[in-house]
């Protein structure tokens, strides 16, 4: 089985460069052909969802000139992969609070979003200026906003209805981290309560397809319980 919504958080890209002595800079800039290719590779095996952590709420404290760098890869990235994202049907959205980005950045961001509207074949989010706690807060606000307006009752509120507000409202099949740490960094704190968590030791620039499917297939061969036992699970498989 192949999980629906996959989400990754890319980690590694300044180890990488290290690695190489290379600038940290260069790292993303090698980050982001791996990025390319996940998407395309994500696609062709029928992940539906796939959202990828690019920037925290964190990263910004990161030195400036680094900071600086990103905004600027992620500027040129959006600009040359458009083309690519609608002639596949990957219907893309930046969630995260773009308030902070330039004007200009903004614009882009908009711009991918309503052209590539119309996609089908897969739902790329790319988290940016995106932090779990964020996405918890302004779902929450959103939500009471209308039980304030009378529109939505506040005996009406409960956990899915707060997922309506949430920036993804479909819960992770699997997470993947690579770079080898075993945190989540405040990505989808909400929406991968149930995950299943494969970290891989190699470092984002070098994860290709064959470690995409690696993972996909520690997906395929693990029993998710959801709180029951495995036999209960396993009588629910032979009664479909
Ligand atoms: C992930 O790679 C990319 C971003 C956080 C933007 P890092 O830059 O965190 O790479 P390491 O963890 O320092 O190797
Ligand atoms: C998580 O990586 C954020 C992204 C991949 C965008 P970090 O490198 O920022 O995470 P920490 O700081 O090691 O937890
Ligand atoms: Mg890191």
């Amino acid at each position: 089985m192949v999980p629906r919504h996959l989400a990754i958080i890319m980690d590694g890209n300044g180890r990488w460069a290290q690695n190489h002595g290379l600038n940290r800079v260069r790292g993303h800039q090698k980050g982001a052909v791996a990025v390319e290719n996940i998407i395309r590779h994500a696609a062709a095996r029928g992940v539906k969802i796939l959202t990828l952590f690019a920037f925290s709420t964190e990263n910004w404290k990161r030195p400036a000139y680094e900071v600086q760098a990103l905004m600027t890869l992620f500027a040129g990235a959006l600009k040359k992969e458009s083309k690519s994202l609608i002639e596949n049907g990957i219907r893309t959205r930046v969630i995260g609070d773009i308030s902070r980005f330039s004007q200009s950045l903004q614009k882009a961001i908009l711009s991918l979003e309503e052209q590539t509207a119309n996609g089908k074949v897969m739902e790329l989010n790319i988290a940016a200026n995106y932090g779990g706690r964020w996405d918890i807060l302004q779902a929450s606000k959103k939500m009471w906003d209308k039980v304030h307006a009378g529109e939505i009752k506040p005996e009406d509120v409960n956990e899915n209805l707060l997922k309506d507000f949430l920036t993804v409202k479909d819960d992770v099949d699997l997470l993947i981290r690579t770079g080898g740490e075993h945190r989540i960094s405040n990505f989808l704190l909400y929406q991968s309560s149930y995950s299943e968590i494969y970290v891989s030791d190699k470092l984002w620039p070098d994860f290709g397809g064959d470690d995409l499917d690696a993972a996909i297939d520690f997906y395929a061969h693990r029993e998710r319980r959801f709180g029951m036992t495995s036999a209960q699970i396993q009588s629910k498989d032979s009664s479909c």
